[in-house]
């Protein structure tokens, strides 16, 4: 737990924090009763520092005489001493780095991968894998020439990661991966630009689309990103997560259903991130956290009702409920207007939604994009715009977001029926 799971000690068990495996086999089979799966979450590049390999199979990890210059993702060296050398952790002290490039640990990450495969799961969200392979001469970054498009820490940001990550020969160590767990699904936290995603999408199904996760709520700015992860099919959208925090803190309350328009109607897989589907919000800044990074205020647990844990445990929650009272399942779940009525109709008509996506013309503030017969319109401003609609509304994000042609403030919708001279 000094990563709260990304720090893992045990491939093939249920942290007793959370139950057992016979708990993880009735999920599995509760969720196939209802029609669902269940994706895991996989952290390959790394363990715990109290993994048994650590002690027993040190050689599976990687060493080094002296550290390089390489840094953390949450800053400082990526280099700890122990016993006179010196091991590599891409994250915490605590998470040591597994070399990829020795069959052993790779043979036994291919057993771990299988244990879960064979228990059910549909597959995995493949966590940190830009970081799975580095330079195998452990070279030094060189400066940075251009900034990293995507946010990183501020000592990362000076270096340009070019023998930190992303090694050359990925392809090889993501073969493996896919040769373990078969046709089942592999989504990668590939966290570089759109551009860089080739390599790993000859083996994963899907790349989260970070360019549109770290774009502002600004038209144009999502409308490059989108462009730019639309190059080619592989994209898996996520606009909040337990690292950025959840749609209605991250693009304000008012803009939450729009956002959750936007993301359910992209092509390709989309992650809604617990608690968005409600429109919770974070936790307060400044709210004291356990996780060093503070990420502790998205991750509360999901709220069911409006008692003081949310219902979400008759136990004592590892972090507290926010305000249960003012947002919660039971109190949306009949009611038409409510934000999760509005995501199940999205889950509803995401199914009919044509093939590929064709950004259109619109004016300022305002993203939209065909879908087939559909079009989905967004207005990011909190003022009325004129937008690309057609005549018939599949779908809008509340009463009143289309008037006479034009979408309310913050608004979104689906139409259908759109002229081809038309124009936002
Ligand atoms: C990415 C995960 O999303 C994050 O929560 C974690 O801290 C790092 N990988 C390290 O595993």
């Amino acid at each position: 737990m000094h990563d709260f799971g990304y720090d893992v000690a045990d491939y093939e068990d249920v942290d007793p924090v959370f139950g057992t495996l016979e708990d993880f086999d009735q999920l599995v089979a509760a969720a196939r009763e209802r029609g669902l799966s269940v994706l895991m979450d996989v952290v390959p590049c790394h363990t715990s520092i109290e993994h048994p390999w650590f002690r027993e199979h040190p050689d599976w990890y990687i060493w080094a005489d002296e550290p390089n210059n390489w840094v953390a993702a949450f800053g400082g060296s990526a280099w700890t001493e122990l016993n006179g050398r010196y091991y590599l952790h891409s994250f915490y002290p605590e998470q040591p780095d597994l070399d990829w490039r020795n069959p052993e640990l790779v043979a036994a990450m291919q057993d771990a991968l299988r244990f879960w495969v064979e228990r059910g799961i549909a597959g995995y969200r493949v966590d940190a894998i830009d970081r799975l392979l580095k330079d195998a001469e452990l070279r030094d970054d060189p400066p940075a020439s251009d900034p990293f498009p995507l946010p990183l820490h501020e000592e990362a940001m000076k270096l340009a990661g070019t023998h930190s990550r992303n090694a050359p020969d990925i392809g090889a160590a993501l073969a493996k991966i896919r040769e373990a767990v078969g046709d089942h699904l592999l989504v990668g936290e590939v966290y570089l630009p759109s551009a860089d995603w080739q390599p790993y999408l000859e083996h994963l199904d899907a790349a989260f689309a970070f360019e549109l996760l770290h774009s502002p709520w600004d038209a144009e700015r999502m409308r490059a990103a989108i462009e730019a992860s639309t190059r080619r099919p592989g994209a898996a959208w996520v606009l909040s997560n337990h690292d950025f925090g959840r749609l209605a803190t991250r693009f304000g309350a008012e803009n939450a259903r729009a956002a959750a328009l936007m993301l359910l109607t992209l092509p390709g897989p989309a992650f809604l991130y617990q608690g968005d589907e409600i429109g919770l919000g974070d936790a307060p800044a400044g709210e004291p956290s356990i996780d060093r990074f503070g990420r502790d205020r998205f991750r509360h647990p999901m709220q069911w009702d409006a008692s003081p844990t949310g219902g979400f445990t008759s136990g004592d929650p590892w972090l507290p409920a926010v305000d249960p009272e003012g947002t919660n399942v039971e109190a949306q779940r009949d009611d038409p207007r409510s934000t999760l009525s509005l995501v199940r109709d999205l889950l509803t008509v995401r199914r009919v939604l044509g093939e590929g996506l064709e950004l259109l013309d619109a004016a300022d503030g305002v993203v939209a994009y065909r879908r087939g017969e559909h079009v989905v319109a967004v207005n990011t401003t909190g003022e009325e715009r004129s937008a690309p609609l057609g005549e018939e509304v599949v779908l809008e994000t509340g009463p009143g977001a289309l008037r006479d042609g034009t979408l309310a403030p913050h608004a979104g919708a689906i139409t259908m029926g759109l002229q081809h001279s038309q124009k936002g």
